[in-house]
């Protein structure tokens, strides 16, 4: 049985200023996640924080901050099966180091905080996450 799910990945900063872009969307592609829409946008730190203030407790939050607003990012709708945990699994974990082999992590991932990619962890927060960036 399908369960058609969307989901938001953003390819952060250090993606965008490597032109890793179009690699990273056709991995997408290829792996049956459609692209819904997607738009590049530069976004301020306070625009960061309310992003992940889930976060806020942490001690790298105000770095995280600071990365997410420091250059051009690319929001992007993923739709398709299992979106959130396709997602998730293309990307690999959120330390490059330790991501499998073949993850986009593992690819192109520099550290911890220039991971190249985000992905909503749950069907509830890709909605939260899509509407803070999109009117969908
Ligand atoms: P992301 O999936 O965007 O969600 C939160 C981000 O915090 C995470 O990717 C990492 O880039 C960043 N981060 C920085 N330090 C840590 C840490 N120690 N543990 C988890 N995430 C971290």
């Amino acid at each position: 049985m399908s369960n058609k799910e969307k989901t938001l990945s953003i390819i952060k900063p250090d993606a965008v200023e490597r032109n890793l872009s179009e690699k990273i969307k056709s991995i997408f592609s290829k792996n049956n996640l459609s692209i819904l829409d997607t738009k590049k946008i530069h976004i301020s730190k306070d625009e960061a924080a309310e992003f992940y203030k889930v976060h806020q407790s942490k001690p790298f939050y105000d770095q995280l901050c600071s990365y997410l607003s420091s250059g051009p990012i690319e929001v992007i709708i993923l739709e398709g099966d299992n979106a959130v945990l396709k997602n998730r699994e293309l990307m690999g974990a959120t330390d490059p180091k330790v991501a499998k082999e073949g993850t986009i992590r593992k690819l192109y991932g520099i550290s911890i905080d220039k991971n190249s990619v985000h992905g909503s962890d749950s069907v509830a927060n890709a909605k939260v996450e899509i509407n803070f960036f999109f009117k969908h």
